[in-house]
């Protein structure tokens, strides 16, 4: 079988990017008012299983995942690590093999981005990466397409990100070279991105600007993005809570960036930490929007590892 693996933006061309966004805005319109759990008229993954592990929790990448596949025909097979002999010990490689015998293809969210990457080298089915420590791809194509549809042209935007330089930002500095946005960080020192996935997105021209403050950042930004200070994994709780502070996204702090700009969260979301109840549940806001629209992403993201 062709397929392709899905496992971090930077490693996909502009057109193949741009072809997921538009195939995910055609399926959203397509079934604009049908129920739910109905499968779409073509049905593309008739027959296709998608094997779904989580070393850690999930709301919207379990359930959106789910009914992707139930819209395009196919169906799920969902386990936690724990469920599974992964958590006793079993080889992410050995697992990997014996998956690709069952199941057409396998999303993970992994606490180590190594074991994605160990998993679809042993792998012979398409593999998505559902987060890790290092990356979140599926979240952004969601969150692109959100932008999209509420009227942000990508190329020449200006997109903030504030707070901690983790996986999500990674995943936004990734692909800000392919739709080319710029994208400017601001961070505490400490919780600065990582110079790899900086290197990464300048080494492909992308326009990546680093700040240890929040307001400096969102300095006329079209775009505030925040997420949780505390991410799963994360052993330092109190200290990230004291020093992240001064980054949370207030209605003042809004008040920097442009008139009219977006505020996006992939949640959960942690109301008087990382974000102002105001902000988030405010006009500016589209984020209930970005969630479904994982829904919509995974789809297109799904169809194009399978080459459908
Ligand atoms: N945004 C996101 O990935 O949510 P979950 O952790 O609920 O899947
Ligand atoms: N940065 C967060 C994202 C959750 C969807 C985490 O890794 O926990």
């Amino acid at each position: 079988m062709t397929y392709r693996n899905f496992i971090d933006l930077w490693q996909l061309d502009a057109s193949q990017l741009r072809a997921i966004l538009d195939s995910a805005h055609a399926m959203k319109r397509a079934r604009s008012g049908w129920s739910k759990g109905k499968t779409d008229a073509d049905a593309p993954l008739a027959g296709r299983t998608l094997a779904m592990i989580f070393e850690k929790s999930s709301t919207r990448t379990r359930f959106s995942f789910d009914m992707a596949m139930r819209q395009l025909g196919g169906t799920t097979i969902n386990a936690t690590s724990a469920d599974m002999q992964l958590g006793r010990g079993e080889t992410i490689e050995d697992t990997a093999r014996v998956l690709s015998r069952y199941v057409d293809a396998a999303m993970i969210r992994a606490n180590d981005h190594g074991d994605v990457e160990a998993f679809a080298e042993a792998a012979s089915i398409p593999v998505i990466n559902g987060l890790t420590d290092r990356s979140h791809p599926c979240q952004i194509m969601a969150d692109l397409m959100t932008l999209e549809e509420h009227g942000v042209a990508l190329d020449g935007a200006r997109l903030a990100w504030i707070g901690d330089g983790n996986n999500v930002c990674a995943s936004f500095m990734h692909v800000a070279p392919k739709f080319g946005f710029t994208l400017a960080v601001g961070t505490p020192a400490r919780y600065a991105p990582e110079d790899e996935d900086v290197e990464i997105a300048r080494n492909l021209q992308g326009r990546i600007e680093l700040y240890d403050s929040a307001e400096e950042a969102v300095a006329n930004a079209d775009v505030v993005i925040a997420d949780t200070f505390v991410s799963m994994g994360d052993a330092d709780a109190e200290a990230r809570l004291a020093e992240l502070d001064p980054f949370a996204v207030t209605q003042d702090l809004m008040g920097l960036a442009k008139p009219g700009a977006k505020f996006l969260h992939c949640l959960p979301a942690h109301r008087g930490e990382e974000v102002d109840a105001e902000v988030i549940d405010g006009p500016q806001s589209v984020v209930f929007d970005e969630a479904e629209n994982r829904l919509h992403a995974q789809k297109a993201i799904l169809r194009w590892c399978f080459g459908k």
